[in-house]
């Protein structure tokens, strides 16, 4: 007989639906998610993935129904090597896929690079350097035989100023977002290892992201959050950077923790389904943040693909999926395809990328340091050698040096830098410094001490060595014969201090900083985002003694993000100021490049320096405010955040988004703008396949008698099988209710194969391809009418002229060098898509009638040229 009896991952399923619809009841005016169903299906001509399609179909074809799930699940947390590990196949010569953070670098491991952040690679402005970096991470991570590098990031956005793991990502503008993920994904699967853009989507703040972290610091919620985003702001704001991702065939999303519209984001059908793989035609494959997973089978046909790490929480020993997969199924529950589908998009992403069947082990364990120790962690089983310190840095010690100090902004200078050889350099500050407990001395570096080179959480990476600015700037001193003395302490030591940059000819540098993080670590009462936008271990104190007495007192800042330094930045002793970011590794060296004018310092802004946290006009949702229930954060703002807000309100920044100063001058002039001949824009039209399967297995109907485990298999404890426990379905689910007909809860056309119709801002991978036309092509001529060769960073901002439209917004930037008296050409092409809004009754790109106009400038503000489009 048929089984269609539902799995207790599916009763789970309806028991959220229902207390959603209560709550719905109770509280009609909660935002809602519209259902999106079924969920796509893979298609075998989206560009690109043809290739990577026939050799995945190869593979999967030979697959059990017991293998493809082993595939979608992980294995439970610490349950081997990696963050992150899915099932093996030995059957076929492949070993569990190996999934590790992250977006700058290796976590957890040893003799891997620290890079700048993604923020810092966002402030050089330079794609090729972002390429470059994404690269190199990539290789490094291939060497460790690491799979799946789970990054880049560009959710969080930057919405919010004081976001703590803003710095994981780029620019809270979506433009520049775009190009620093779209690179980095690039750069990182180039080198084989496939890249995860995350967290998919609206995960803009730590408060509340996980109900069962916030239950740790004090507040009694039962839901995590819901990010409440319109769908124009969704669109124009919070998608874009992911649409370049799938454009640049990024081979896996992780879906976040937080929920989108009062749906959490791993089982929202309209952002997996609709959203990610129907518009944009993400083909590769979605995977769960960690423990992001609240359901199963509904989870599997809202188009999640993989769940991470496996278990429903950290060492439960049991799954939403795995046996339960397995079994929704045999039951009819979950449809094959969709399985088959999850298998597929995986496969496909592990070809795409070059990855072949028989690989190399993984050479490290991201629980020990220890070189043996257990490759089930968790279990405390099979022991054996599991670090064998593979060193994978190469030379990018280098390349982090360059790309550091041309992220490097100066921010202010009234002659005082370069510098020449000064005569005595007092250094101050604790940021200046070592951590006096290791430069790994705090675990996922959930501490501020010493100077600030990296952020905390699971978007860190451990140092293989620290160059503090201290080191770099001693050693340079002791070159040029300058008298060097550094005080590191922040709080004491005011004589000292005050002796030391009271004297004369002292060129005082203050080195301060202000750090945040993921939510799972507080460090100060910072719950990962940032309590205030001020700076750290009296940073503020520090820079006001110092400049009360050093006429010529310099500012070096390491930051997340913006901070608030309107009330001193004028004051005449405080002679330059710089923003040197999230360095990475080779701190000090890529500092004193720019100090002393090797590098003739370029990095601009990727973010607005209010003068207060109100300027920012939106609020971190610091209190729950829904009862137990979620917290509701509604984006109201819509697509007015950062420089977008200020210009719309006419407010003074401190420092606008885009600027940076240079040891040279530049010149802008020339602007034309040339109409190109694109043809009209088409919506997709025509229909998918039918929903395809792969393989033999029995699918729907299987007998259970055969998915049992083996004779010959030991269970790991707390390691999660694809197997059965039993061979009726109430044995294997231990579900009370088994027996209800999954038509009663799965959502409408959640299990339909037929052929689909296309969307049609959609059609292949990044959405319809006549978004990327070039209508405009705009020039500019710049010259550098300084005596020193210098980098400029051109950029072209665009009014969209509607009245729901920020005044200008950036559509585009390059980095050029241009020597002393040269010029050279800027030339930008500007999309459609860059001149479209989108348009929610047509659910498509559209451009409006409203006049249009260019603007060229070297910062969002300050802009040298303009022009009409027509
Ligand atoms: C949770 C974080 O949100 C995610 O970014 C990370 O990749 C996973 N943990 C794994 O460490």
């Amino acid at each position: 007989m048929k089984h269609i009896l539902p799995t207790i991952t599916a009763l789970w399923a309806l028991l959220l639906q229902h207390s959603n619809s209560l709550q719905i009841q109770r509280r009609d005016d909660l935002s809602y998610s519209e259902p999106s169903y079924p969920s796509p299906w893979m298609d075998p001509e989206a560009d690109g993935w043809q290739d990577a399609y026939a050799k995945a179909k190869d593979f999967v074809s030979q697959l059990t129904l017991l293998e493809k799930v082993n595939l979608t699940t992980g294995v439970g947390w610490m349950s081997e090597r990696c963050v992150g590990n899915a099932g093996s196949i030995p059957r076929l010569g492949m070993r569990g896929l190996c999934m590790q953070d992250g977006p700058l670098g290796i976590r957890i491991s040893d003799y891997n690079s620290v890079f700048p952040s993604g923020m810092t690679a966002a402030a050089t402005w330079d794609r090729g350097l972002m390429y470059r970096r994404g690269k190199a991470i990539g290789d490094e991570s291939k060497g460790k035989g690491i799979n799946v590098l789970l990054g880049p990031a560009a959710g969080p956005l930057g919405r919010l100023p004081a976001g703590g793991r803003n710095w994981e990502g780029f620019s809270p503008d979506p433009w520049l977002s775009g190009v620093g993920f779209a690179e980095t994904i690039m750069g990182v699967q180039d080198a084989g290892v496939i890249a995860t853009a995350k967290h998919w989507v609206g995960n803009e703040q730590e408060h509340f992201r996980q109900a069962g972290e916030a239950q740790g610091y004090g507040y009694d919620i039962d839901e995590s959050m819901s990010s409440n985003i319109d769908d124009k702001t969704m669109h124009e704001l919070y998608m874009w950077p992911f649409q370049d991702a799938v454009r640049a065939g990024v081979g896996a999303v992780m879906c976040a923790y937080t929920q989108v519209n009062n749906s959490y984001s791993c089982q929202n059908s309209k952002i997996m389904n609709g959203l990610l793989k129907h518009e944009l035609g993400f083909q590769g494959f979605v995977m769960s943040d960690w423990q992001a997973q609240h359901a199963g089978a509904a989870t599997a046909v809202a188009g999640l693909d993989m769940t991470m790490p496996g278990d429903t929480s950290f060492n439960t020993g049991v799954s939403y999926w795995g046996a339960n997969l397995t079994l929704a199924v045999l039951n009819g529950t979950v449809p094959e395809y969709r399985v088959d589908d999850m298998a597929m998009r995986i496969m496909a992403a592990f070809f795409k990328v070059g990855q072949e069947v028989e690989q190399p082990d993984i050479n490290f364990s991201s629980w020990t340091r220890d070189t043996i120790g257990p490759v089930h962690a968790v279990a405390e089983k099979d022991i054996k050698q599991v670090n064998f310190q593979v060193d994978v840095r190469d030379n990018h010690g280098d390349l982090i040096r360059e790309i550091a100090a041309r992220a490097t902004v100066l921010l202010k200078n009234e002659g005082a830098l370069p510098l020449k050889k000064p005569k005595l350099l007092a250094v101050i500050g604790e940021d200046a410094g070592p951590n006096p407990d290791g430069p790994n001395g705090c675990s996922d570096r959930g501490c501020n001490q010493g100077t600030l080179a990296l952020g905390w959480g699971s978007g860190t990476s451990n140092l293989p060595y620290l160059v503090t600015p201290d080191m770099a700037l001693q050693q340079r001193a002791l070159q040029d014969g300058s008298r060097y003395e550094s005080i590191f302490d922040n709080w004491g030591a005011a004589d000292q201090i005050q002796t030391l940059v009271s004297q004369e000819d002292a060129t005082s540098i203050v080195f301060v900083n202000a750090d945040a993080g993921e939510g799972f670590i507080n460090v100060d009462d910072n719950m990962g985002d940032r309590k205030n936008l001020t700076l750290w271990n009296n940073g503020d104190i520090l820079i006001k003694k110092v400049s009360a007495i050093c006429p010529n007192t310099i500012v070096v800042i390491h930051s997340v993000g913006p901070v608030l330094i309107d009330d001193y930045k004028n004051n005449p002793n405080i002679t330059a100021i710089v923003w040197a970011a999230l360095p990475g590794q080779e701190s000090g060296n890529s500092l004193v490049d720019v100090l002393y004018g090797r590098v003739n310092p370029a990095g601009r802004t990727p973010f607005t320096w209010g003068k207060t946290r109100e300027d920012y006009g939106v609020h971190l949702l610091e209190e729950a405010n829904n009862g137990n229930g979620a917290p509701q954060d509604t984006f109201s703002e819509g697509v007015y955040i950062d420089y977008r807000h200020f210009d719309s309100k006419n407010i003074t920044p401190t420092y606008e988004f885009g600027y940076g100063l240079s040891y040279t001058t530049f010149e802008y002039s020339n602007i034309k703008v040339r109409k190109t001949h694109a043809g009209a824009y088409v919506a997709a039209e025509g229909e998918t396949m039918e929903a395809p399967t792969f393989g033999d297995s029995e699918g729907e109907g299987g007998d259970l008698a055969d998915y049992q485990y083996a004779d010959n298999i030991d269970p790991v404890t707390l390691f999660i099988y694809p197997y059965l426990n039993g061979t009726t379905g109430e044995e294997a689910s231990g579900d009370p209710y088994y027996g209800m007909n999954p038509e009663d809860f799965l959502p409408e056309g959640a299990t339909d194969s037929s052929a689909q119709p296309l969307h049609p801002a959609g059609g292949q991978p990044g959405g319809n391809p006549g978004l990327w036309d070039v209508m405009y092509v705009v020039s500019a001529t710049i010259k550098n009418t300084g005596d020193l060769v210098g980098d400029e960073v051109p950029q072209l901002y665009v009014s969209l002229g509607g009245t729901d439209d920020p005044p200008k917004v950036l559509r585009g930037f390059d980095r050029i060098r241009i020597d002393p008296g040269h010029s050279a050409v800027f030339r930008a092409d500007i999309t459609r898509r860059d001149l479209s809004n989108w348009d929610v009754v047509s659910q498509n790109w559209v451009i409006s009638d409203c006049t249009k106009k260019v603007y060229i400038g070297s910062s969002s503000r300050n802009i040298q040229l303009e022009a009409k489009l027509k």
